[in-house]
């Protein structure tokens, strides 16, 4: 009997241990979203965050890559390359073509594995998660921006951008609701119900861009993300990268040949034959 107390008394101490700092997080991450004026916005991009000590840590380092080593066969791509990135931050990558900048945003990505390194990301090391779990962390975390949209010609921008949440399981209506807020905020909530082919090069980049977001994730990695633009609709693109971060204090990785970009981010990394030779 009295172990039987013991035992309760541990479990609920435990689950009021889980909430509160769950609670905490959640404050954190709350007062990190500092856009009074766009309460339906804001609330949506409110992250689901694990608790909150490490969510204090996360305040500081979004991600974190150490001693990453990749080789394609005899080829050693990527030679050892640590990297971090704060919340909030815009870094850029830069470097010339098989540097290994897409090489290293994959791992950074978790779409590949690194042979050597780890990688922490929202709190969480990455290497340790595999299969389902690690589909599921990469999908509720990470937000993909490639150069080209690959967005499905099938489906409507409004069905595009609500995939992602419903792969994370979110209801139908919660999906469109907040798929619909973000397509008003990127100015393009007339197009919703409109397939890629009848959207312009960068309205279709857009629409990525809010895939990307919909599942509020913690950073965006982005593969030459205006690569495909003209110099308008690629000034109009960066533009709206700087406002997500200044509004909603997104975090992003910008792999970019394009020097404007570059000069805007909060930092610019340089690789060279698969090492960071100025950051
Ligand atoms: N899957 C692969 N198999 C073999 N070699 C690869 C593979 N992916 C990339 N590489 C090689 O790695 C080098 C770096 O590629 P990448 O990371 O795409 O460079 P960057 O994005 O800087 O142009 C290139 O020499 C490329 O050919
Ligand atoms: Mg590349």
């Amino acid at each position: 009997m009295f172990c039987k107390v013991i035992k309760l008394n541990v479990i609920s101490k435990f689950i009021l241990f889980f909430l509160t700092t769950r609670r905490l997080g959640a404050e954190l991450q709350a007062k990190s979203v500092h856009c009074p004026n766009k309460v339906p916005v804001a609330l949506f991009w409110f992250r689901r965050l694990p608790g909150g000590a490490s969510s204090f840590f996360l305040h500081l380092h979004m991600l974190r890559a150490e001693g990453i080593k990749k080789s394609y066969g005899n080829l050693s791509i990527l030679k050892g390359v640590d990297f971090d990135v704060k919340q909030g931050e815009i870094v850029s990558i830069v470097g010339a073509s098989g540097a290994g900048k897409s090489t290293l945003l994959h791992i950074l990505g978790t779409l590949d594995r690194p042979d050597s390194g780890t990688v922490t990301l929202n709190g969480t090391a990455v290497n340790g998660l595999n299969g389902n779990a690690l589909s599921a962390f990469r999908n509720r975390n990470i937000g993909f921006v490639f150069q080209f949209h690959h967005l499905l010609p099938e489906f409507t921008a409004l069905e595009n951008i609500c995939i992602p949440a419903f792969i994370a399981g979110t209801a139908r209506k919660q999906a469109e609701n907040r798929a619909l807020e973000l397509l008003d905020f990127f100015g393009l909530a007339a197009r919703a119900g409109h397939k890629p082919a009848a959207l312009s090069g960068g309205e279709q980049q857009r629409v990525a861009i809010a895939r990307a977001l919909i599942n509020g994730p913690g950073i965006v990695l982005a593969d030459e993300p205006s690569g495909n633009l003209d110099s308008a609709n690629a000034k109009a693109l960066h533009h709206l990268f700087f406002k997500l971060r200044d509004d909603f204090n997104q975090t992003f990785i910008i792999v970019t040949h394009n020097e404007d970009l570059a000069k805007m981010s909060d930092r610019v990394v340089t690789m060279k034959d698969g090492m960071i030779v100025s950051a």
